[in-house]
């Protein structure tokens, strides 16, 4: 059995969780391939909601291995604190796997982005504040530690002088904060040793092993398309590859047992944090699409900036990820309004672009160009075939995945497990 990989197609928050908590009963294994706790998966199961942050939302469908691959970054006091928060509400965290390659989150990470955010000023990124940026410098650096250095104490302490002594230099003389010392960084991180170590295997191996023995793998990606350091918004992204191909590194599942590439994409857009958005909306259809569709974020709690669909962004992101097959989440938001605008292309002072502009200059200039499309009043959450939605609500569907030129496999019209359209199966 293959690998299937779901990647939010626009700037994050997508429903990413619903869609892989939709497919969580047939899979065997969900791992997470990149990002940390920025993310906020939401999952909605008989009404009773869940906010999954660090941990694949897979962790919620109680046949499926949740997994946390060498990609992602570990913040080992949110990590207990998630896992101790749903156990309290019932779910078994038992079967958790944690990659020993994972790189780990320290304090002087989170001290660093904030004190990095401010001094960028007007520039900042708007992160997370979670030191999610600062680790993944350390990685590529080649200053990080490790989920393993735990379990090695000379080694984990020789790594953490290593990443201090520049660090300290900076906090000390660049942002006016007291040095770290590392005791206080090895007695933090060997606190967790040993409620870790039965979770930590050699993920790769127990995924390939679990595709050659025919087992069903999900990928559940973090962040989105737009947000990726490499084809997102640069430098409005985060610091990791959420992108398809990012998955197969950030899993070590290699490309070719890769099957399937869903995109998730919202029947508008959001964007939580700093950065261009063509189709953003500053009047009260940004207020209505805020206020309908919850658009809150589950990890800061900041309110998302809204806008419409844009076209160009879906048919971008389908092509450097490969889509199979588009989710489409939150159509049900869109009831009630008369025409919808959907950006199909973007004037860039005076020139049309029917395509991604090249530079980000492009980008921040960009135009949209709208086609408008009938709405609908009827109350959409009770369809489950394509069939059951008014003709308009139907044409819009049809329409968005002709311009986005990928398939669309799945529609959302509401958030709970069952409010969904399976137009055909995700997993084959
Ligand atoms: P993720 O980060 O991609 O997993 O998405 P979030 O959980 O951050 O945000 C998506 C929000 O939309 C959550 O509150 C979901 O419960 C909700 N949601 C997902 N799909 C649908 C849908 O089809 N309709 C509605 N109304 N809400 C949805
Ligand atoms: P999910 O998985 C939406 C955004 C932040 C900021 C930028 C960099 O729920 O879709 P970071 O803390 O990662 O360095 O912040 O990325 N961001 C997200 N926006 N959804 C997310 O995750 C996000 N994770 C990071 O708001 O603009
Ligand atoms: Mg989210």
């Amino acid at each position: 059995m293959p690998a299937i990989v779901i990647v939010g197609a626009q700037w994050g928050d997508e429903g990413k969780g619903k869609a892989t908590d939709l497919l969580g009963s047939r899979v065997d294994y969900v791992v997470k391939p990149n990002g940390g706790n920025n993310a906020g998966h939401t999952v909605v199961v008989g009404g009773e909601k869940f906010e999954l942050k660090l941990l694949p939302a897979g962790i919620l469908s109680p046949n499926a291995v949740p997994v946390i691959g060498n990609g992602v970054v570990v913040n080992l006091e949110a990590l207990f604190e998630e896992i101790e928060g749903l156990e309290a509400r019932g779910a078994d965290t038992s079967r958790l796997r944690i990659s020993a390659n994972a790189h780990l989150v320290a304090p002087y990470h989170q001290t660093m982005d904030k004190v990095t955010e401010r001094f960028l000023g007007k520039r900042a990124i708007g992160t997370t504040g979670r030191g999610i940026g600062p680790t993944y410098m350390d990685k590529v650096g080649r200053l990080g530690i490790r989920v393993q250095d735990i379990f090695d104490e000379s080694i984990l302490r020789q790594k953490i002088d290593g990443a201090l002594r520049q660090k300290n230099e900076l906090l000390v003389k660049l942002y006016n904060r007291r040095s770290i010392t590392v005791d206080e960084i090895a007695e933090y991180f060997l606190s967790f040793a040993d409620r870790l170590r039965p979770m930590v295997v050699d993920t790769t191996l127990l995924l390939n092993d679990a595709l050659d023995e025919g087992k069903v793998v999900l990928m559940e990606g973090g962040q989105a398309t737009y947000l990726d350091v490499d084809h997102g918004t640069y430098p409005f992204v985060t610091s990791s590859n959420p992108t398809a191909g990012g998955a197969s590194v950030g899993t070590g599942i290699g490309p070719t047992r890769i099957n399937r590439s869903i995109g998730i994409v919202k029947a508008y857009t959001t964007r939580v944090g700093a950065g261009p958005f063509p189709t953003e909306l500053f009047d009260e259809w940004g207020e209505f699409l805020q206020k309908t569709g919850g658009e809150f974020g589950v990890n800061t709690g900041r309110p998302r900036r809204c806008g419409w669909f844009d076209a160009v962004m879906a048919r971008h992101a389908s092509r450097i990820n490969g889509f199979t097959d588009y989710f489409l989440t939150k159509l049900d938001v869109l009831t009630g309004i008369e025409r919808i605008p959907v950006c199909v292309a973007y004037d860039v002072d005076g020139v049309r672009y029917d395509e991604m502009p090249m530079t980000q200059t492009e980008f921040h200039h960009a135009k949209p160009i709208f086609e408008h499309f009938d709405g609908w009043t009827e109350d959409i959450s009770g369809a489950r075939t394509l069939d059951d939605l008014p003709v308009n609500a139907r044409d819009y569907v049809l329409a968005l995945e002709k311009m986005s030129g990928t398939r669309i496999s799945g529609v959302g019209v509401g958030p709970g497990r069952d409010e969904v359209i399976a137009v055909r199966d995700l997993i084959d």
